[in-house]
């Protein structure tokens, strides 16, 4: 197993004439952590990882692997393997010897090489296809290949940036699960580009939320969920419903009540310098008599939603604002009916007041 090695940015940014596309970023990955860096479109996350594979040259900072600065060594001589979302595999080479290339770059023994490629192919669970041709593949196999080939030498770092983004769904979250017995088998550290909140979540370690070339959170994805630090976040990882607050007043205990946008007063825990409430779904409860919860409300159901193991209310409770209420489902759940009278609530321990 491979010791996967130390990723270190130092006040690290690129900009390109006016646009920066990465503000300069502190950050330290640890050895053997799998990484996630999400966000939308056009937040930055390509060009952190190129800094790292050198297609990208910063214009400040350092980037450093196991203390070493490499910030302007060549991109070949980095010793990074990597992956991407157009797998890029040799399309006249059959699947072994697009394993057996990087090997070859590196001037391997034969006999060597062709034990490599064997235990790549094993590890990519593709062991009767060494003689097939890229084009005999499917898209998930094709990706495997390319994932096979990127750790044939046994980097101690893996780039990936959008890998599955051009796979189904399905076979999407097959990948996943295979790519986290794939960095539990291999041990290097993983530094992973997504813009699939629920595709981050479900492997990293930790993970970073970029927005305009700027790291807005960084942490363990069920902390990010809980804990986020700004409404950016927040709406960034699942669902959440948002009051904007017009006016607070501090109470007792750590609570103050806010005043909305929309109208309604609200009961909520934490900082009185937020901006807005924000309540996630599975924290609202929906029923036909009112529930004992600090912020109660009737309102209509105008929508129903029926996901994998749970139902969607969207619950009217006054002018321009609607409720979603995430209920866990079973075989004998009864569904509310749509149009049906109903009041929903939380407590206040369950509002985050975060800042815009
Ligand atoms: N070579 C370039 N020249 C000029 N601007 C660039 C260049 N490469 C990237 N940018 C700009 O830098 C910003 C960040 O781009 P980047 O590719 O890092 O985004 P991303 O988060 O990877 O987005 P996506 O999810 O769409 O891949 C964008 O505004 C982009 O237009
Ligand atoms: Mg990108």
């Amino acid at each position: 197993m491979t010791r996967g090695a130390a990723l270190e940015f130092a006040g690290l940014g690129k900009r390109y004439g006016a646009i920066a596309a990465l503000l300069p970023t502190n950050l330290m990955i640890t050895p053997g952590e799998f990484f996630a860096v999400l966000g939308p479109s056009g937040s930055g996350k390509s060009t952190l990882l190129g800094t790292v594979a050198g297609f990208v040259a910063p214009s400040e900072g350092r980037v450093m692997i196991d203390g070493a600065d490499i910030t302007a060594m060549p991109p070949h001589r980095r010793n990074i393997g990597m992956v991407f979302q157009n797998y890029a595999l040799f399309p006249y080479l059959t699947v072994a010897r697009n394993i057996a290339f990087p090997l070859k770059m590196r001037r391997l023994p034969r006999a060597e090489i062709a034990a490599r490629v064997a235990r790549a192919l094993e590890m990519v669970r593709l062991g009767g296809f060494a003689d097939r041709m890229p084009a005999q593949l499917s898209g998930g196999q094709q990706q495997r290949v390319a994932l096979a080939r990127a750790a044939v030498y046994d980097p101690p770092l893996l780039l990936m940036d959008e890998p599955l983004g051009a796979l189904d769904k399905n076979l999407r979250e097959d990948m996943q699960e295979e790519l986290r017995q794939f960095h539990h088998s291999v041990g290097a550290t993983i530094l992973y580009v997504t813009h699939d909140q629920q595709e981050a979540a479900s492997m990293a370690d930790r993970m970073a939320i970029m927005n305009h070339g700027a790291i807005e959170q960084v942490g363990p994805p069920h902390e990010l969920y809980e804990r986020p630090r700004n409404s950016f976040v927040a709406r960034f990882l699942g669902e959440a419903n948002m009051f904007g607050i017009v006016r607070t007043d501090p109470l007792p205990a750590g609570r103050s009540r806010f005043a909305t946008e929309v109208g309604l007063e609200l009961l909520a825990c934490g900082s009185p310098t937020g901006t807005v409430v924000c309540i996630r779904p599975e924290n609202v409860t929906i029923a036909e008599t009112p529930p004992a919860r600090d912020n109660c409300f009737s309102g209509r159901i105008v929508d129903i939603v029926h996901a994998a193991g749970s139902i969607r209310y969207r619950v009217a409770i006054a002018p321009n604002c609607i409720v979603t209420a995430r209920v866990a489902s079973e075989r004998r759940t009864t569904v509310l009916p749509r149009d049906g009278v109903v009041h929903v609530g939380w407590d206040a321990e369950d509002a985050l007041v975060l800042p815009a």
